[in-house]
């Protein structure tokens, strides 16, 4: 008898560019901090719904770099539904095993926002089952800039050779040490830039456009875009094998 073929393994790491929240809450008349609330409602859900497909790191753009260019009353109205995040869900993750990480910039965020960061940092860190990482004044050549400084300052010092700045010694200095590379990076709300988003991390990573507007992308649609992932062929720069 024939035997099925097996489902493709899902991708590892999937990492969401979460846009179109202002455009949800506006096109119903609505403040856009609105959109950010109901947002945050699906990070919640996708978070939830992840390790039943597979998916063993999730990260998520929370909060860009650029992001500051925005009015105060939105900076402080998202700054304050990610403090709330952090505080209310911190149960859950830890009953759901989610290890939550962070990425980007923290020295300019709020000194209580960054006691909150590390504290839920400490508390998860001995959770695996799946790794979430947000992604908070967050710039993607900001990042490898922090890095490059880092590896500078460590040759001025005499403790590394300008030979020894690999690939992997960039890597560990990013932001995003310990993480593989996103698999998968999935933008929602019809836009078709990367935005600064995991530059050095996304080199070979698949991406995938889709017009929904964040608070309207269900845990379904994510699956069939996991779908759409599982028939593609990555090569990573080689040949199709026959
Ligand atoms: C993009 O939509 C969204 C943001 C810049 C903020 C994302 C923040 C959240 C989802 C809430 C907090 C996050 C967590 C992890 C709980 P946009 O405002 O750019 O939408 P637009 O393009 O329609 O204006």
């Amino acid at each position: 008898m024939p035997q099925p073929t097996p489902a493709p393994p899902p991708p590892e790491h999937v990492a969401i560019i979460m846009d179109g929240n202002g455009r949800w809450a506006t096109n119903r008349g609505w403040p856009r901090l609105v959109g950010h609330r109901k947002g945050a409602e699906r990070v919640k859900q996708i978070v939830s719904a992840a390790p039943e497909m597979g998916i063993k790191w999730l990260t998520v753009y929370a909060f860009s770099t650029e992001n500051w260019k925005r009015s105060t009353e939105e900076v402080l109205g998202i700054m304050s539904i990610f403090a709330r995040y952090i505080q209310r869900e911190a149960d859950r993750l830890a009953s759901e095993g989610v290890r939550l990480r962070f990425i980007g910039d923290r020295s300019r965020l709020d000194p209580k926002l960054q006691r909150l960061m590390s504290g839920i940092e400490e508390r998860t860190a001995g959770f695996s089952r799946l790794n979430l990482t947000v992604a908070i004044n967050y710039g993607g050549r900001d990042e490898i800039l922090r890095a490059a400084r880092a590896l500078a300052q460590e040759v001025a010092d005499g403790r590394l050779a300008p030979c020894d700045i690999t690939e992997a010694a960039m890597a560990e200095r990013l932001d995003t040490r310990g993480i593989p590379d996103p698999d998968l990076i999935i933008r929602t709300s019809g836009e078709t830039r990367t935005s600064n988003f995991l530059v050095w991390q996304a080199a070979y990573g698949e991406y995938e456009f889709t017009s929904t507007l964040w608070p309207d992308f269900s845990p379904d649609e994510l699956a069939a875009i996991l779908v759409r992932f599982g028939n593609r062929q990555r090569r990573f720069g080689g040949v199709t094998p026959k």
